[in-house]
């Protein structure tokens, strides 16, 4: 059986999606967990265009050993160079160039010829492989492109050393048959094509990303870039647990294999959603919340007498947590230990402790502690790890009759307690403006949202709120079961990664 090669890139095109935004610790923690997962390449980064994305390359170019890690650059002679700087410690590195091909990019972006645009390919190619014996080259907007160009510079690039040859939906126009024709037609009409792997790279803004990329793998790509969740660009891009799943299970269709441990599939996207703070629709397959839920009557009755009457997968080959059992007070290190381990957290002794010490509390305030509350409450521990400012308590009056007021203390840097209050609209606008009284840092906020973690009265609330400051967007979350309390938790975590990104320069 053939093998698709599986092109992750959460890290660059998952990241560029409108409000995303990682900091060096997170984009190595994603990279691992991609390492765990499987993939075969990490796409972690496009170093030229921040310092900040250079030293994340650097980085898990140093300490993500298995995969290829891959830097993206334009074709630009200088911008290879730097972008080589960046990953030439990887054990497996990769450069992997774009350049536009259609005409209505080479026109009205790049205002250059076909032919220049060529010679620019071949020329940027040729120098990449002087650093490194792994190239790929992508004919961005490849789709709509005429296609006898396109092969013109497949056949081109391949000349020039590229390994592997990309064709993007950048924009996610094609549909697709006519995209497994593009792709068909490379192997008919460019006499190099076996000296490279043929890629793809769909994008989905018109639903479509995931089925061109199924329907171009069908016709011969042997690689497939996509994301986890499907974040990125606009719409997104091909969801990458989708397309590995579409594989094994319809292995009757594709005959193909992949690398992935489908096992980890869940929890990094889970981690994926936690860490860029873009939350998972419940309908959404193999991940969401009901993918493998079941409501009807009937559906239920035919689950419980063979589970394959209505399900075309087993949620344990994803990794999806069994909800059917709960801890509670009585719960001891052991029980927490195991549960964690059978979710699949191997956490540091301080991570443990923190946990279980959250655990205990909640377990306090909660009768049933479900697999949701736990991963809530690891997550919410990793949150605080990194503080400038730590929330130490908050107090708020409101109603409808009194004015909302909040009285905070935090505890700084140098550890010192700092204690104001303050007035809003609501109770959460009170919080923050006390909050914002002892931080002083300006920002502003574009996002707020809540939602339980699990069903009941007693359920943690988790917020999300995104602030921006000087054009950059900051994510942060908080959970409890108190939801003004995890709004200020949440602002917090937002306030200290800006205050750290802004320290670190
Ligand atoms: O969508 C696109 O064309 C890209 C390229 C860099 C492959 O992201
Ligand atoms: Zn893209």
């Amino acid at each position: 059986m053939d093998r698709v090669i599986i092109f992750d890139t959460t890290l660059r095109d998952g990241e560029q999606a409108a409000g995303g935004s990682l900091n060096i610790q997170e984009k190595l923690e994603i990279a691992r967990q991609l390492e765990k997962l499987g993939v075969d390449v990490i796409e972690a980064g496009f170093p030229v265009t921040s310092p900040g994305d250079f030293e994340a390359v650097r980085l898990i170019a140093k300490e993500v050993r298995t995969p290829v890690i891959c830097v993206l650059t334009h074709a630009n002679l200088d911008a290879i160079d730097r972008s080589w700087e960046s990953v030439k410690g990887a054990k497996r590195p990769r450069i992997h160039i774009v350049l536009s091909s259609s005409d209505i990019h080479l026109f009205y972006q790049l205002k250059k010829s076909r032919e220049e645009i060529l010679e620019m390919s071949c020329k940027t190619v040729a120098h990449a492989r002087k650093y490194c014996n792994d190239v790929e080259f992508s004919a961005m907007d490849a789709s709509r492109t005429d296609p006898e160009y396109i092969y013109q510079i497949l056949q081109a690039v391949i000349d020039a050393g590229a390994t592997t040859v990309n064709i993007p939906d950048t924009v996610g126009y094609a549909m697709p048959d006519e995209f497994g024709n593009l792709v068909e037609g490379a192997f008919k009409k460019v006499p190099n094509i076996g000296k490279a792997t043929v890629s793809i790279h769909c994008h989905n803004d018109l639903g479509m990303a995931v089925a061109n990329s199924l329907e171009a793998i069908k016709r011969g790509a042997r690689q497939v870039e996509g994301t986890i969740n499907g974040i990125g660009e606009r719409a997104g891009n091909a969801s990458l647990e989708e397309i590995v799943m579409a594989i094994k299970t319809r292995q009757n269709f594709f005959n193909l294999t992949t690398g992935i441990d489908t096992r980890q599939i869940y929890k990094t996207s889970r981690l994926v959603s936690e860490l860029t703070g873009f939350p998972v629709q419940p309908n959404k397959a193999i991940v969401g919340a009901n993918a493998f839920r079941h409501s009807s009557g009937l559906h239920i009755d035919g689950v419980i007498k063979a589970a394959q009457t209505f399900e075309i997968m087993d949620p344990k080959t994803v990794g999806v947590p069994s909800s059917s059992l709960v801890l509670g007070k009585t719960s001891g290190r052991h029980a927490f230990q195991e549960r964690l381990a059978e979710l699949g957290y191997s956490l540091s002794d301080e991570d443990f402790n923190r946990s279980f010490t959250a655990f205990k509390e909640l377990a306090d305030k909660k009768q049933d502690v479900t697999d949701k509350d736990i991963e809530s409450l690891v997550a919410e521990g990793k949150r605080t790890v990194s503080e400038i400012y730590h929330l130490d308590r908050i107090q708020v009056t409101c109603g409808d009759r009194g004015i909302p007021t909040a009285a905070v203390r935090l505890i700084g840097p140098d550890n010192q307690a700092l204690a104001d209050a303050a007035l809003g609209t609501g109770p959460v606008d009170a919080v923050y403006e006390a909050i914002n009284r002892l931080v002083g840092v300006p920002n502003v906020l574009t996002e707020f949202s809540v939602k339980s973690v699990t069903e009941g009265i007693d359920a943690i609330g988790e917020v999300l709120i995104r602030i921006e400051s000087e054009g950059v967007t900051y994510t942060g979350r908080g959970a409890d079961t108190d939801i003004i309390v995890a709004s200020a938790k949440a602002y917090m975590n937002a306030l200290n990664r800006l205050l750290s990104a802004k320290k670190a320069g």
